[in-house]
């Protein structure tokens, strides 16, 4: 069934169900990103579980994927961890799809946290083409925790998310994970910028975000302005519900 989209206006896309935003998601991505061979960086957390499932139902093996995959951040596990976001990506994405593991650079979060910054930030750099000087990414897809943290720059660490150029070494503020992340700049050098949201629990967040009040500027993503690209957020009723008071 079609997403009904019930409101979209300054590119915030709200539909009625999760599961019709990944719907509406997943044919935009495809379309305009994976059948044309663009880079595209994922993030972890457990909303970009659904979408994978789209894209994976929607792209059919024999269609050999061209895209180059990358993410915005890694937690400093193991790659077969449940708490790995290669490990979800894989599971619910890669494994379904036609595509080469040349394809896929991942972070490797088995490394020294030093290390795998230092590695993971050349691979852009020799990946992606450089516009202002910074590797640029064709498509970033983000989530947003209710602290407002995305990627895994948090709030406590908004210094490490100005000042960086490519990639750095955060810590989870609760759990003390240490986590490779992209930051502000580089995410904001995309060509395009998503935030795939739902779930009420992220309603207080996203409406403070995209209205500039409350607490926003706490909030590492309200940082997150595309400097040339554009921004698109893909709600569903939930996330959005005191966006539409
Ligand atoms: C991570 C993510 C993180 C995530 C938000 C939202 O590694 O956990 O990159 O930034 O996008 O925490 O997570 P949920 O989708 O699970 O709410």
């Amino acid at each position: 069934m079609m997403g009904k989209v019930v409101s979209c206006k300054m590119n915030i896309k709200i539909f009625n169900t999760a599961k019709q935003v990944s719907n509406e998601l997943s044919s935009y991505i495809i379309s305009k990103y994976i059948l044309r061979g663009k880079n595209i960086a994922i993030s972890g957390g457990s909303t970009p579980i659904t979408l994978f499932k789209e894209i994976s139902k929607k792209l059919k093996k024999t269609e050999k994927i061209e895209s180059n995959f990358y993410w915005i951040d890694e937690r400093c596990v193991l790659p077969k961890s449940k708490e790995s976001n290669f490990k979800i990506a894989n599971n619910y994405l890669f494994n379904k799809i036609n595509i080469d593991k040349k394809n896929i650079y991942r972070i490797k979060g088995e490394n020294n946290p030093k290390d795998e910054q230092r590695r993971y930030t050349e691979i852009l750099k020799n990946n992606l083409e450089s516009i202002n000087k910074l590797p640029s990414i064709d498509l970033s897809i983000l989530g947003i925790g209710n602290d407002g943290h995305t990627a895994s720059i948090f709030p406590y660490q908004m210094k490490k998310f100005i000042d960086c150029n490519s990639c750095f070494v955060g810590t989870h503020p609760v759990s003390k994970q240490k986590r490779i992340s992209l930051s502000q700049n580089i995410i904001n050098n995309s060509s395009e910028i998503i935030f795939h949201v739902t779930g009420k629990n992220k309603s207080d967040v996203v409406d403070q975000i995209i209205n500039e009040r409350g607490d926003y500027k706490s909030y590492p993503a309200s940082y997150i302005k595309p400097s040339f690209g554009k921004l698109s957020w893909y709600l569903d009723f939930d996330a959005a519900k005191n966006l539409t008071k």
